[in-house]
C-alpha cells in the first residue's frame, strides 16, 4: 500500500550520525499513520541507531525531523515520549532490581501527594500484562530479576503499549518470543495500526515482515536504498538490496566423509524436562535438533554441556566406554567440548571490553609462551582471523563491545568459541537476530567445521535451515527425541509428524 502525503506523520531530512565512522548518510523517511513501515537491513546497517534518534536516545549530527506537522527534536527519551513516540529496544533496558509493575509505570507511578498508590498500580500493572498474555503467568510483584528473557521482554513490550502512542517503534522485540507470544503481538499492532498508529518495525525474519509490515525501507550503509510497498518486494530483491550483491542461491549441504563417534548421548534424564534422549554423532557430522519452541532442545543442550546437571545417563566423548555427566560447562570445555548458548548478548560478552578480549576470553592459554607470557601479537593476529571468518563489522579490535551493533555482538560470541578449537560443538540457534548474508557465512563455517573432522550438533526454529546442511535430524517433542532422519529420508510433514507425537503420549 503506498501512502499519501496526508497520511505522513513522521517525516526525517537528512539525518546524519557519525562515530568513529559515518553509520548513517542523509537518511530521508516517511512514516505513515495506520501503516507497519520497516526498517530492513544488514548488521551494523544504522537501524538501531536511526531508531534510537527517532526516540530520543541519540542526537543526530544533522538532518530535521517533523512530528505530525511541527518541528521536533526530542533531546532525551522522556522528550520523545511527551510527543507520543515510543521505542522497545533491542536490548533489554528494564531495572532488574525494581519489580515488574514498577519498571512498567517506571516514570508515571500513580501517586496521591508522593505516596505511592499500590493498589492502583498492582491493576494498572495487571491490564499491561495482559495485553502481552502474561496476566495470571507474571506478578506484577516480582523483581524483574527473576524472568526469563522472553518474558522480559514482554514486559517491556508491555510497557509501550499502555502508553498512548502516536508512533511505536519496535527493534527486534521477538528475537527471544515464541510463536504464540508473536501472533499475540501482532494482533496487537493489527489493532494499533487500525487506530492509526504508525509503526516502524525492525527484524531479520522474512517470514514476519510478511505477516505485518505495509511498507518498507531498506538500509545498507547507513544509506536509504529503496523504499517500496512490501508486497512490491521480493525476497531476492530484498537480499539483493541490503547486500548490494546479487546472491546466487547455493546449496549449503557439502558430502563429507565421516569418522568416528565423537559424541554418544546416553539415555540422558532431567526430571520434567528431558526424558532418555540417546543419539549420537560422528566426527565430520552436522546434526541437527528440530523441534517446537518448548520442546527441551535448549534444555538438552545444557544438560550435554553440564550448564544444568542432568539426573540420569550420560554422554561419552571420543568413543570413551564409560559416561559423564557434567557438573559445570569448564569440565566440559576440558574435555573438548564447545557450546554457543541461545542468548548470546545475555551470556556472552563482557560489554565494556574490546572485541579483543571479548574473542580471546578462555582462551588466553592459547597464546601464552610456556614461561607464561601473553604473546600479544599472536592473539590479535587469531582474533582478527575469526572476526573475519565471522564477518564482523566493526572498526577495530580495540573498538569497545558495546559499540556494535546488536547482530555484530553476536557474531563475536560465536568468533570465541571458534578460537577455542574444541572437538564437539552445540550450536544454539546461532542464525538468530543476524542478516541474511550472515547467515549463509554460519552455515558456510558449520560446514567447515564439520570439514576439518568436527562433530556439530545444531539447534534450529527454522526448518529450512536445518534441510538445507543437517547430514541428520533429531526431533525433540515434550522433552524426548521422538525420531531420527537421514538426509534423504525425510521431510517437512514428517519432522513435524515427530515434533508434536511427544505431547500425545
Ligand atoms: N555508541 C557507539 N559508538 C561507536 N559506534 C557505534 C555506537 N553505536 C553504534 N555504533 C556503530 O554504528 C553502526 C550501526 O549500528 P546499529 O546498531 O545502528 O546497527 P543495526 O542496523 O541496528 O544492526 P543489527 O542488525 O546488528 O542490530 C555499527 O557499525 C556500530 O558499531
Ligand atoms: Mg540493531
Amino acid at each position: 500500500m503506498p501512502f499519501t502525503e496526508s497520511q505522513v506523520v513522521l517525516r526525517l531530512r537528512g539525518i546524519r550520525k557519525s562515530y568513529a565512522a559515518p553509520v548513517l548518510r542523509d537518511v530521508d523517511l516517511d512514516i505513515a499513520a495506520g501503516q507497519v513501515h520497516a526498517l530492513i537491513g544488514a548488521n551494523g546497517a544504522g537501524k538501531s541507531t536511526l531508531s534510537r534518534i527517532i526516540s530520543g536516545l541519540a542526537s543526530p549530527d544533522a538532518g530535521t525531523m517533523v512530528l505530525s506537522g511541527e518541528a521536533y527534536a526530542p533531546r532525551n527519551k522522556a522528550g520523545a515520549e511527551s510527543r507520543g513516540v515510543h521505542i522497545v529496544q533491542q536490548e533489554l533496558n528494564l531495572v532488574p532490581t525494581l519489580s515488574v509493575a514498577e519498571n512498567l509505570f517506571l516514570n508515571r507511578l500513580p501517586h496521591r501527594c508522593g505516596v505511592l498508590r499500590r493498589r492502583e498500580l498492582r491493576d494498572r500493572a495487571c491490564g499491561a500484562l495482559a495485553m502481552v498474555g502474561l496476566a495470571g503467568t507474571v506478578d506484577p510483584d516480582t523483581p524483574v530479576s527473576q524472568l526469563g528473557v522472553g518474558h522480559q521482554q514482554l514486559v517491556e513490550i508491555a510497557a509501550a503499549l499502555s502508553h498512548d502512542c502516536r508512533v511505536l517503534i519496535l527493534d527486534e522485540p521477538t528475537a527471544a518470543l515464541t510463536d504464540p507470544q508473536i501472533d499475540l503481538l501482532f494482533e496487537h499492532l493489527r489493532r494499533l495500526r487500525a487506530a492509526g498508529v504508525a509503526i516502524l518495525y525492525i527484524s531479520h525474519r522474512m517470514d514476519e515482515l510478511r505477516r505485518i509490515v505495509d511498507h518498507a525501507t531498506i538500509l545498507r550503509d547507513g544509506d536509504v536504498v529503496c523504499t517500496a510497498p512490501m508486497n512490491h518486494l521480493t525476497a531476492e530483491e530484498i537480499v539483493r538490496q541490503l547486500t548490494g550483491k546479487e546472491i546466487q542461491r547455493e546449496s549449503h549441504h557439502c558430502a563429507r566423509q565421516r569418522g568416528e563417534i565423537a559424541l554418544q548421548v546416553d539415555r540422558l534424564s532431567r526430571d520434567g524436562v528431558l526424558h532418555d534422549v540417546s543419539f549420537e554423532v560422528r566426527e565430520g557430522e552436522i546434526f541437527g535438533i528440530a523441534g517446537l519452541v518448548g520442546s527441551g532442545r535448549t534444555e538438552l543442550l545444557r544438560a550435554i554441556f553440564g550448564a544444568d546437571v542432568a539426573d540420569r545417563g550420560g554422554v561419552h566423548l571420543g568413543g570413551a566406554a564409560e559416561g559423564v555427566r557434567f557438573r559445570e560447562p569448564r569440565h566440559a570445555v576440558k574435555a573438548g567440548l564447545a557450546m554457543i548458548p541461545e542468548d548470546r548478548r545475555q551470556h556472552g560478552l563482557l560489554m565494556p571490553q574490546p572485541v579483543l578480549s571479548n574473542v580471546t576470553l578462555g582462551n588466553l592459554r592459547r597464546f601464552a609462551s610456556w614461561w607464561g607470557r601473553i604473546r600479544a601479537r599472536r592473539e590479535r593476529d587469531s582474533a582478527q582471523h575469526f572476526c573475519r571468518a565471522m564477518d564482523v563489522h566493526y572498526q577495530g579490535l580495540d573498538q569497545r563491545a558495546d559499540q556494535l551493533s546488536g547482530g555484530n555482538q553476536q557474531k563475536v560470541v560465536i568468533a570465541r568459541w571458534l578460537l577455542r578449537d574444541s572437538r564437539v560443538y552445540l550450536f544454539d540457534e546461532p542464525t538468530r537476530g543476524i542478516d541474511v548474508s550472515a547467515k549463509a557465512t554460519v552455515y558456510h563455517l558449520l560446514n567447515e567445521l564439520a570439514g576439518q573432522g568436527k562433530a556439530v550438533v545444531f539447534v534450529s526454529s527454522e526448518m529450512r535451515e536445518l534441510l538445507e546442511i543437517c547430514d541428520r535430524i533429531g526431533v525433540m517433542s515434550a522433552g524426548r527425541m521422538t525420531a531420527v532422519f537421514r538426509r534423504g529420508e525425510w521431510n517437512q510433514e514428517k519432522i513435524l509428524h515427530a515434533a508434536l507425537s511427544g505431547y500425545s503420549r
